[in-house]
C-alpha cells in the first residue's frame, strides 16, 4: 500500500492488521506514551505530514496533528486560504513541491481526482482525508469502535442511515471487506453511487457479508447491532439544505427507530452532528451512542495508518 485513497485500498488481512496496530499504540499511549529507541527518540522524529485542506475539519486535523505530535513529528497544516491549490498552483505542482520537504500528505478535497491527483504526482504516500467520494480515515475509527464495543466484527450488522454519502461509501466498502452485513436506508435519489455499491457486494460476497439498500429504515434496522447516521447535507452542499430536509426527515435517527433495533445497538455518527435533523438529542446524547469514542479513535486509527505507510514496522 503506498497510498490511502479509498477504504478498498486496504484488503482483509491489512484492514485487520491495522486495526490491531491501532489498539496497541491505543493501549501503549494511554499507559505512558510511545516507546522510544536507543538514542531516545520517537518512531517519527524529525518527520513532516502536511495537511492539505480545501473544508473545515476538527476531528481530521485534530487527530493527525496529534498523532504527529505523539509519535515525535509534526503537522503542517495548509488551508486553501495558504495555498489555493489548482489555483495559485496546479494540482501537480503541490504535490512534487510537497514531496521535496515532508514525508506525506493527507488532503482533504471537494473531488476525489484531487486526490488521485496528489497521489499520481508525489513521491510521498497520500491519505485521503474526505473527498466528496469518501472518507476512508472516518471508516477505519468506526470500525476499531464497533471491534471494541462487540469483540469482533464478521457476522455483526450495521444500518446505516440517511444520505448515501462519502461516509456511507467508505463504510460499504471497509465492512464488506471486514465481513460486516451493511444496510443501508436512503432515499431513492441519494443512494450510495452504483460502482461503489457494487464493488462492495463483491467484496462482501468475497468475506461473507450481505449489502442491502432500502428505502424503508425499519427494515434496515431491524435486529440491527449498530446505527449509523451523518448530516444530510455535506460540506459543499450547504445550499441544498433546506430542499434536502423534508426529503431526510423520515430517516432521522430517534426513539422510535431506535426501539427497532437490538436493545443493545451502538449510535454511530461521524461528526459534527446537526440535533434535531439527523439524529434527535435524546439519541445522540443518550446511553447508547459512542460517537466520541469515534471521534477518540480518529487518532489512534490514523497513527497506524501513517506508520504503516511510512514503513515504520517496529513500533
Ligand atoms: N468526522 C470528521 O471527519 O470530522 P471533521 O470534519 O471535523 O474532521
Ligand atoms: N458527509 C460529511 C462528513 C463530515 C465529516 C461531509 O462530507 O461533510
Amino acid at each position: 500500500m503506498h497510498h490511502y485513497l479509498s477504504a478498498a485500498d486496504l484488503d482483509r488481512p491489512a484492514a485487520e492488521g491495522l486495526l490491531r496496530r491501532a489498539q496497541a499504540l491505543k493501549a501503549a499511549w494511554q499507559s505512558g506514551g510511545h516507546r522510544r529507541d536507543a538514542h531516545g527518540a520517537l518512531p517519527l522524529q524529525g518527520q513532516t505530514l502536511a495537511l492539505v485542506f480545501e473544508k473545515p475539519s476538527l476531528r481530521t486535523r485534530v487527530a493527525f496533528e496529534a498523532g504527529m505530535t505523539q509519535l515525535g513529528g509534526h503537522g503542517s497544516y495548509l488551508s486553501a486560504n495558504d495555498i489555493d491549490m489548482g489555483g495559485r498552483e496546479s494540482v501537480p505542482d503541490v504535490a512534487r513541491n510537497l514531496s521535496r520537504w515532508v514525508q506525506a500528505i493527507a488532503a482533504r478535497v471537494f473531488k476525489h481526482g484531487t486526490v488521485e491527483t496528489l497521489a499520481r504526482h508525489a513521491s510521498i504516500p497520500v491519505i485521503n482525508a474526505l473527498s466528496d467520494r469518501e472518507h476512508p480515515c472516518q471508516a477505519l475509527a468506526d470500525m476499531l469502535t464497533l471491534l471494541e464495543h462487540r469483540g469482533t466484527l464478521a457476522g455483526l450488522r450495521l444500518a446505516y442511515l440517511g444520505d448515501g454519502n462519502n461516509v456511507c461509501h467508505s463504510l460499504l466498502l471497509l465492512g464488506a471487506t471486514l465481513g460486516v452485513h451493511v444496510g443501508v436506508a436512503c432515499p431513492p435519489d441519494y443512494r450510495p453511487d452504483p460502482d461503489i455499491l457494487a464493488h462492495a457486494e463483491r467484496l462482501a460476497a468475497a468475506h461473507g457479508a450481505m449489502i442491502t439498500v432500502s428505502s424503508s429504515p425499519a427494515e434496515v434496522v431491524q435486529g440491527a447491532d449498530a446505527i449509523y447516521t451523518d448530516v444530510w447535507a455535506s460540506m459543499g452542499q450547504e445550499h441544498e439544505a433546506a430542499r434536502r430536509r423534508p426529503v431526510f426527515q423520515p430517516y432521522q435517527v430517534n426513539q422510535g427507530l431506535l426501539a427497532l433495533a437490538r436493545p443493545d445497538a451502538l449510535v454511530m455518527h461521524c461528526l459534527p452532528a446537526h440535533r434535531g435533523e439527523e439524529i434527535t438529542a435524546d439519541v445522540i446524547d443518550g446511553p447508547q451512542s459512542v460517537v466520541f469514542d469515534q471521534a477518540e479513535n480518529r487518532l489512534h486509527v490514523q497513527k497506524a495508518l501513517i506508520l504503516t505507510l511510512l514503513r515504520k514496522d517496529e513500533v
